[in-house]
């Protein structure tokens, strides 16, 4: 059985109290992290490093950062670099999530530049995809995030493609007006993208509503190797329970 990744990017959320506490909280749990589940937290810029050390060197859980720059270093204004999020004890980048795609403008081409750079300093792409409502509504889910996948992941060679992690969220689903979506709604897409991708990435994840409900059901879809949570992990009790389903799944 593949490694099933449940992890979970806390947004624009928790103070370092509320992250020491969190990050605390789960390294006095890891006994209970299941065999073959690999977790992962992706905490906003300022507690990467807080929850770093908390985690220590060597933890298995990986960290990540919400978001990178394509340039290594020089004058972008309010951006971090890969090399940087490096430094700060990240492994992990998060790509393209919808939200960045809405409000900041990022694009294909600069997912496929992130990609790139996230590849180029040796830490795992987690590259988000998904679609409007819009385009579900008009049947063309499974094209639209193909052709986003595709975009952003070209030109890579297969060793490159197998340490790039991707995560179909559609946007109808994600946060509190999403709706969560039901297993057959994912089916489709989940077996567009696993005819392209499955065995060439390291993980083929979900991401979108997911809850202490819906997990199991969700990790059963064939294609899926793991879960990215928004406010469901937020509370660790929920993340905790979050693994404990992957494990026995
Ligand atoms: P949600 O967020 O689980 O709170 O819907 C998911 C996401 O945006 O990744």
């Amino acid at each position: 059985m593949s490694t099933l990744w449940v992890g979970t990017s806390w947004k624009m959320t928790k103070t370092l109290t509320e992250a020491r506490a969190w990050a605390e909280g789960l390294r006095e749990h890891l006994d209970t992290v299941p065999d073959g589940v690999q977790p992962f937290v992706i905490p906003s810029f300022t507690a990467t490093t807080t929850v770093r050390e908390i985690l220590g060197e060597d933890s298995p859980v990986l960290l990540g950062v919400q978001n990178a720059h394509w340039e290594d270093t020089g004058a972008w204004t309010g951006e971090v670099s890969v090399p940087q999020a490096k430094d700060a004890g990240a492994q992990i980048v998060e790509i393209g999530h919808s939200e960045r795609r809405e409000h900041f403008g990022e694009t294909v081409e600069t997912t496929r530049l992130k990609v790139a750079a996230a590849l180029r300093h040796g830490l795992t792409p987690l590259l988000c995809i998904g679609e409007s409502a819009g385009v579900k509504e008009a049947g063309g889910s499974s094209a639209f995030i193909l052709e986003q996948a595709a975009g952003a992941l070209e030109g890579l060679s297969e060793e490159e493609l197998a340490r790039v992690v991707i995560a179909y969220e559609p946007i109808w689903a994600i946060g509190e007006k999403g709706r969560p979506a039901t297993v057959e709604e994912l089916v489709e897409p989940f077996a567009a993208l696993g005819a392209e991708y499955t065995r060439r990435v390291a993980g083929l994840l979900y991401g979108g509503s997911v809850n202490l409900g819906n997990a199991a059901d969700l990790l059963g879809i064939d294609h899926v190797t793991g879960l990215f949570v928004g406010r469901t992990a937020w509370e660790l009790e929920g993340y905790l329970e979050l693994l404990a389903i992957a494990g026995r799944s």
